[in-house]
């Protein structure tokens, strides 16, 4: 059956301006970094995406390596694109980035302008896209002169292969740089895509949140659940069928009892707030208007509805927040530090 998008659709989410740029960002965003490879059926994504766009969620995040195997997911959007997203394409705001390994050789990671910008022609054919909404740097790169990369972001706008450009997981330090080159281009840096959720703080450590409202760039915080350790689900034990048992990019062994006994009492809390856990580790990121949007993954329909239902409390009191950072210590769950410290 023809898929057909809520009609109500935009007033089931807040959309939030990205910066002091002229983009509004829906305040939870949907990441294609799991579940859109091949080992998931192709009807999940539809309906994984479907949900999304009904709930107002206008933007989707992917990256030349999300699969498995690499560049699968850009795959499976693009035959969304072409099906149940047709004719809707001006509604979207599509992201795509170049950093990690993606072919062998000298040329399939980093930053050099060689790779930046043949990673770039590349998701474009998987997705069949004319244009990205969004073009990042996934990662800082030491070996490439910052100009560099930077040139090759721009290039890739003024080319009309990206329409604003972003940078991810660079400390406040390498942001200012970066930003200070693009601006001297001529195309600003519109977000910056950090890790952050109430167990990995170094944003809030490394300034970067001031960094950004300085600068008047956008944030897109991923993994705002802590990869699904800040949900219900680990409460009891690890799942069949949870990321933690796919043995991919969270590994059980950083579900310590410490963390087990945080969840259980940020669980509470939310409980109090007449949250899910998740909702209200979303709501966290999001609060105080720091972060543009939270950018969640699911690898069922009914976790986005789960999550978009944050939207519906986004503030704390004093003393929740307090109550929060007394209950969680931060966790070694980090997997991008790495690109921050350079
Ligand atoms: N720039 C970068 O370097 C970078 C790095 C990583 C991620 N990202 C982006 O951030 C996006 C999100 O990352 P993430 O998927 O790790 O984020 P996340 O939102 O922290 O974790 C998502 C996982 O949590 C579980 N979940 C989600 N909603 C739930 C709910 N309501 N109830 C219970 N469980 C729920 C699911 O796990 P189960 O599979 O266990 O059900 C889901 O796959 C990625 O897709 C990608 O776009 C960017």
């Amino acid at each position: 059956m023809t898929y057909r998008p809520a009609a109500d659709r935009y007033s089931r989410m807040i959309y939030r301006k990205c910066g002091t740029s002229g983009l509004k960002l829906p305040a939870i965003s949907l990441g294609l970094w799991h579940n859109f490879g091949h080992d998931t059926p192709h009807q999940v994504k539809r309906d994984i995406c479907r949900t999304a766009f009904d709930h107002g969620i206008t933007h989707f995040d992917l990256a030349n390596n999300y699969g498995p195997p690499p560049g699968s997911a850009e795959e499976a959007f693009g035959e969304i694109l072409k099906t149940d997203f047709a004719g809707h394409r001006d509604e979207l705001i599509i992201s795509s980035k170049a950093g990690y390994l993606m072919w062998d050789g000298p040329y399939g990671e980093w930053g050099s302008r060689k790779y930046v910008i043949a990673s770039c022609d590349q998701s474009l054919k998987r997705m069949g896209l004319d244009y990205v909404d969004i073009f990042y740097s996934h990662r800082f790169d030491p070996e490439t002169p910052l100009e560099e990369t930077m040139m090759a972001l721009d290039h890739i706008v003024r080319s009309g292969r990206a329409l604003y450009v972003g940078i991810s997981s660079y400390n406040s330090a390498r942001t200012r740089e970066a930003a200070a080159i693009l601006k001297e281009l001529g195309t600003p840096c519109l977000i910056h895509q950090p890790s952050y959720n109430i167990l990995n703080r170094w944003v809030e450590r490394d300034g970067l949140k001031e960094t950004l409202t300085e600068l008047g760039i956008g944030s897109i915080a991923f993994t705002p659940l802590a990869q699904g350790i800040l949900t219900g689900k680990y409460l009891n034990g690890i799942p069949e069928g949870s990321r933690a048992v796919q043995g991919k990019s969270l590994d059980p062994a950083t579900i310590t009892p410490r963390a087990i006994e945080s969840v259980r009492a940020l669980n509470a809390i939310a409980a109090r707030r007449g949250q899910t856990l998740a909702q209200m580790a979303i709501a966290w990121v999001l609060r105080d208007g720091g972060i543009t949007t939270a950018l969640i993954g699911a690898s069922r329909p009914e976790q986005v509805v789960d999550c978009v239902g944050a939207i519906g409390n986004l503030d704390f009191t004093a003393a929740e927040l307090a109550e929060i950072d007394a209950v969680a210590a931060e966790e070694d769950i980090n997997l991008w530090a790495r690109s921050s410290a350079e």
